[in-house]
């Protein structure tokens, strides 16, 4: 703690150069730019405190400085080990008026290269806000609402976790980081989730697990799925890989693209955008998928898609994007060929079979640089793998772009205002944002790209049945 801020970061001497990149960053996200200036004067977060676990970049950045705007306390975790840029998580500390020797930001406790067990220690941290409980998450995976979640649960039966053998590493660190916290205080995270009204949910790993704390009756707290407003999954997930994914790879590798064997699990809507962005590379694309859907989809877009064992042998390039697990397994990497890279964008690290991979016979990993391992197997040959299997996109690159960023977290503004202004309209379900501020948030990032929109007429409106001020689409549609 200086000067009254809490935080654990790498460096507060990065906090200027954080701070350029900031103020190039606020010009490209003009959503968040407008929504400050919409309700400067409002202050609709003025006594919220709002514990967000999201990856702690630059854009991110914009984010925290924006809900600070409007009037809320903030705390802030990365969800992921390597996703943080050091420096916007220094400059976000120090404030826009503070300096190093005065910080007057907000507490961040996050760095590039956590160890799993510094992260779950970083995600306890969130909610020790000094003048009480969180009064609302902003989550990207889930992971914070995963501990509240947890931690009631084992408070409730009056039990203290016990890691097994058998759990996965991850699970077991949230338990460990539980029972420590249970053991200091048993009412903790019961008095937190009486206290929250609500979570915003960026992706779609986390609303998954979000739907299914509602379907069992479980979900403590209405949520607000943001990753399924239009603005927010049509874009970021799809075009904001497109930029992020080659951006990594070239970071990474910087082997040539054009020409090579590119095989992207999974043709959602991150599928597509990395699809997309390695075709326009020139690289010849396959893809695998489960659903016939996106499957037909991925044919009719001109791609090849075949099974995984079809191309394991063939492929330059693997990329998973399924948000399923065991997509690729050892015995697969074992098969590629020399120098394949294998890469994922999927929001949890098991996609791809690390720790088999390890317990190969005789394998052997050298790092050729932070984030990028050849990992040699005992007949000579290796592969390339990036960022240790979890999101390559953050962590060789810096994630997506501040444009398409802009979208989703003023998506993530609104909710927060929604959960925050709104207690006791939401019951404990997940909901999506309104048709009419997913176009408004469309609607704040034309004129930065020069669009000029077309306006309907009076009698054209009546025609198709809507207003001529939107919405314009009935719920169901698509895009
Ligand atoms: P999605 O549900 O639209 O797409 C996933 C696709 O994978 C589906 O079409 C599904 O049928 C397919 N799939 C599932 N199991 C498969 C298997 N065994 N083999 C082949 N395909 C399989 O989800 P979305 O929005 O594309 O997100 C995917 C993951 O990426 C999630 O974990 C999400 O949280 C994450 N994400 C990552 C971002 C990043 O910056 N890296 C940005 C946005 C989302």
């Amino acid at each position: 703690t200086i000067n009254g801020v809490e935080f654990a970061v790498a460096d507060l001497a990065l906090a200027e150069a954080g701070r350029t990149q900031i103020r190039l960053a606020e010009h490209e996200m003009p959503g968040l730019m407008a929504t400050r200036r919409e309700y400067a004067a409002a202050q609709p977060l003025k006594g919220a405190r709002i514990a967000g676990s999201l990856h702690m970049t630059v854009q991110t950045a914009v984010l925290i400085e924006t809900l600070v705007e409007l009037g809320a306390q903030v705390r802030w975790v990365s969800c992921n080990i390597f996703s943080t840029q050091d420096e916007a998580a220094a400059a976000v500390v120090v404030g826009p008026d503070g300096t190093p020797d005065r910080p007057q930001g907000t507490s961040v406790f996050a760095w590039k290269g956590e160890t799993p067990e510094e992260y779950w220690w970083c995600t306890d941290k969130l909610f020790a806000f000094p003048d009480g409980p969180p009064t609302s998450i902003l989550d990207d995976g889930g992971d914070a609402t995963l501990l509240v979640h947890k931690g009631v649960e084992f408070e409730k039966a009056g039990a203290v976790p016990n890691p097994g053998e058998e759990d996965p590493e991850d699970y077991r660190l949230l338990l460990r980081t539980l029972a420590e916290s249970l053991r200091a205080d048993g009412k903790r995270f019961t008095r937190i989730a009486e206290e929250i009204r609500g979570v915003t949910e960026e992706t779609t790993a986390g609303v998954n697990r979000l739907y299914r704390f509602a379907r069992d009756g479980e979900l403590l707290f209405p949520a607000i799925n943001v990753n399924d407003s239009v603005t927010k999954s049509k874009f970021d997930n799809k075009y904001g890989i497109r930029h992020s994914l080659v951006d990594g790879l070239n970071r990474a590798t910087d082997v040539m693209l054009g020409g090579k064997i590119a095989v992207v699990c999974g043709y959602g809507d991150v599928g597509k955008g990395a699809a997309e962005s390695l075709r326009g590379q020139g690289a010849r694309v396959v893809v695998t998928e489960v659903d016939p859907i996106c499957a037909l989809q991925a044919a009719m877009d001109g791609l090849e898609v075949l099974r995984l064992d079809d191309v394991i042998e063939r492929g330059d390039i693997f990329v998973t994007t399924t948000g399923n697990c065991d997509i690729i397994m050892a015995a697969d990497m074992l098969k590629m060929k020399h120098n394949a890279v294998v890469a994922n964008v999927g929001h949890f690290d098991n996609e791809i079979d690390m720790a088999g991979l390890a317990k190969v016979p005789g394998v052997r990993k050298n790092e050729i640089k932070p984030q990028v391992h050849e990992w040699t197997f005992s007949d000579g040959h290796a592969i390339l793998v990036l960022s240790e299997g979890r999101l390559m996109n953050l962590g060789n690159a810096t994630g997506h772009p501040s444009f398409v960023m802009s979208n989703s977290f003023t998506n993530q503004t609104i909710a927060q205002i929604e959960v925050f202004t709104k207690p006791g309209s939401y019951a404990k379900d997940v909901y999506t944002l309104p048709k009419h501020l997913d176009e408004k948030v469309a609607r704040l990032h034309l004129d930065a790209l020069g669009v000029r929109l077309t306006e309907l007429t009076k009698k054209q409106a009546e025609y198709i049945g809507v207003d001529v001020g939107g919405p314009y689409k009935l719920d169901h549609y698509r895009y």
